[in-house]
Formats: structure tokens, sequence, C-alpha cells
């Protein structure tokens, strides 16, 4: 999974617009709204509408998951053994191997449990479960778009990392399919072949990418496994199986997330000094707020399954914040009270924000009123990144990186 991460956009990047994704080639503006999915009521699955329902129109804004791209000559060097001593090829063998084994290549089978619960979910529900699997389609496919991608240009520097690459894009792959299918449970599918060529790429260079999807990676496995355990306590909310996929699934992202905690550490010059500690900081704020956010913005999919959005999230945060302490160089200290307050303040403007997009007012005008809302956001962002950190790194350098010791 790659995604949850849309905040990391620079905000210069607010209120311009951009192609929208679809058939109908028409652009739309976008703002701090997401909406993703087909609003329409999901016509009989006939082979002519469905063929026609293949087109999903997805209307991207800020905290849309989005297609990442990197700077792959950059990856090359970075990947090169002979140019950097610090890659320990011994813990890629390793990792490789554990790839291999593909411990989750007979479960993603289904059966007809899922079309029988789909048509039971009626009403809202069924709308906002349409626009979570579309979401998270998304998400898995950005990450099997750049992981196929990195297996591909690094195959010749470092076949053993390219392999690594290939072997989770083809995770992502199984992941992104299998919520696709999932779709085709409400006769709808996203149209994975007209995204990859239509949708926008937004750049990271290599350092970024590291960050971001390390925080991606552990995100998605904390979200999972939360939701997992949670409905096999509460199977009385267990309304669509796929959430009984997400134990072995979490695990997944749980070792793409260690791939990317390998490959920082054969990159130190991420992970020690300041600026790694500021970039750091900045990252698992704009991940967490991101989902934040989009979820607090989708609070009704999370009620459906018995769960409270904000504790549901919170409880997220703290254990990724946890994970990530072990590698990353600092921490936010998302366990001090004063920061859930500061999301939830995020979340009413953001809501306020949302208000202007739905009325009537001109352009002109709600750009207006959007303006001191922005301004209040970005205070809240700021005041958040400010808050005094954690300092935090991985002890595992000690044995291998002894001037790493945090
Ligand atoms: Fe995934
Ligand atoms: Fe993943």
């Amino acid at each position: 999974m790659v995604a949850e991460m849309a905040l990391v956009k620079p905000f210069s990047k607010f209120n311009t617009s951009i192609p929208k994704i679809g058939s109908s080639g028409r652009l739309k503006t976008r703002f701090l709204s997401v909406k993703m999915s087909s609003t329409a009521t999901p016509p009989p699955p006939t082979a002519a509408s469905k063929k026609k329902t293949q087109k999903q129109e997805i209307q991207e804004s800020l905290l849309t998951p989005r297609f990442y791209t990197t700077d792959f000559d950059e990856m090359e060097q970075l990947f090169n053994t002979e140019i950097n001593k610090n890659l320990n090829m011994a813990e890629f063998e390793a990792l490789l191997q554990e790839f291999k084994t593909d411990f989750n290549q007979t479960h993603f089978v289904r059966n007809k449990e899922f079309k029988e619960a789909a048509d039971k979910l009626q009403g809202p529900l069924r709308q906002i479960f349409v626009e979570f699997l579309e979401r998270s389609c998304t998400a898995e496919f950005s990450g099997f778009l750049l992981y196929k991608e990195l297996g591909r240009r690094l195959k010749k520097t470092n076949p053993v990392v390219a392999e690594i690459f290939s072997l989770m894009s083809r995770d992502e792959a199984r992941h992104a399919g299998f919520l696709n299918k999932g779709l085709s449970d409400f006769n709808l599918a996203l149209d994975l072949g007209f995204l990859t060529k239509a949708r926008k790429y937004t750049f990271f260079k290599p350092k970024f990418i590291f960050y971001a999807t390390y925080l991606s990676e552990k995100i998605g496995y904390w979200r999972y496994i939360t939701i997992y355990r949670h409905l096999k306590e509460n199977p009385e909310y267990q309304c669509y199986p796929i959430f009984k996929y997400f134990e072995n699934w979490c695990q997944d992202e749980n070792r793409h997330g260690d791939f990317f905690s390998a490959l920082m550490k054969a990159q130190p010059q991420f992970l020690n000094d300041w600026k790694a500690k500021l970039w750091s900081r900045f990252f698992c704020l704009s991940v967490y707020v991101t989902m934040y956010l989009n979820d607090c913005q989708r609070s009704a999919f999370y009620e459906g399954i018995g769960l409270n959005t904000k504790e549901f999230d919170m409880h997220v945060i703290i254990e990724t914040n946890r994970t990530t302490a072990r590698i990353f160089p600092a921490v936010l200290d998302v366990e001090n009270p004063e920061f859930k307050r500061k999301l939830d303040r995020m979340v009413e403007i953001n809501t306020k924000l949302l208000a202007v997009g739905d009325t009537d007012d001109t352009p002109l005008v709600k750009n207006l009123k959007r303006i001191p809302l922005i301004a209040a956001l970005a205070n809240e962002l700021l005041a958040a990144y400010l808050m005094k950190p954690i300092e935090s790194g991985s002890v595992d350098f000690a044995d291998f990186e002894p001037q790493l010791v945090y």
C-alpha cells in the first residue's frame, strides 16, 4: 500500500486545476475535498452496462491517494554496491528469501459470501463501501506501479533489491486486484490501465520516497490489523468478508515496511543529521493528518463497521509512530493530548472548507472565504509540527553502524 501521504503535496498546489480522471475529459478544480467514486446507483450487471461502469470517474483532491514517481538514476546510484558500502547485502538476501516464500500466494481466494454480503449492503453504507474499495484499490495500485518500475530500473545495478521490489509489486497487484474484484460485487470496477495512463504522477526524490513509503506501509499495516482485530471481537459488524483477509494481508504491508527500513539503514545520510530529523517529522505529520482528515470525512464507514473513527485513527497513529520511532531519527509526540486537540481543530477547519465548496457562491467568493480557513489550517499544521518532538532512532544500528547510534 502506498497512500496516506497526500498532504505532502506543497501548499502552493492548493486550489490549482488538474485534469479530472475519467472518460469525460473535463477539468475540475480541486480543493480540500475528497470524492473519488461513482455516485450513480449501480445498474443491473448486464454485459453492456457492466462495460459502461468500468470507466469510473475520479475527482482528485489534495487528500486523494496519489501515484508516485522518483529519480530512478539517483536510485541506481544509491543501490550500487560499488558506490554504497553501507548496503548490507546479506540482510537483503534474507529479505529476498522471505519475499520469495510468498506466504500469501493462496490467501486471496474469493467465495460466494462476497456477492451475497454486497447485495445486503444498501443505502448510504453501500456507497461509502464502494468508496472505501475504490480508494484502497487506488492506493494499492499506486504501490504496484512504483515498485514495478523500481524493480525494472534497478535490475542491473542491484538485482537483489530489484527482485524484492518486483515481488512487492506482485503483492500490491494482488491487493489491488482483490479490491477491484470486491468492486465487481457492487457491479463496478476501476479501469486500472486507464488510471495508469491518465493519472498525474507526483515526483518525490528517493529520500522522500523512503520516508513516505515506509510510513504508508506501516500505517497500512496498523489500519488493517486494527480493523481485523476489532471485527474478530465484534463479528456482528462483519458486513463484508474482505476484512477477514486483513490478518495475512497486513503482513505483506509489514514486510514491505521492513524492507524500506532496511533500505534506509543502507542510506545513513537520510537518517543521521538535523535535516533528516526535520523531514522525518514533516512526513509523519503529513501522513497522520492526511489520514485523520480523510477518515473524519468518512466516519460513516468506520461507524458502519462499529468503530469510533477518531479513536481508531489515534490508535493507528500512536502505533505507527511507535514503530516508526525505531528507524526515524525523530518523530512527533503524538501521545501528547495536545496533538489530538490540534488534529481535531484541523478537522473542524476542514469541515468548514468543505462547506464553502458546497455553497452556491461564485468561485471568487468561495476562494475569498477559503483564505482565512487555509491560514488557520496552516497555522495548526505548523503548530503541530513545532511541538516538542521525540528523539528516536534504531538501536539496531549499534551492531552494524556504530556511528549511527542516536
Ligand atoms: Fe498492499
Ligand atoms: Fe505494501
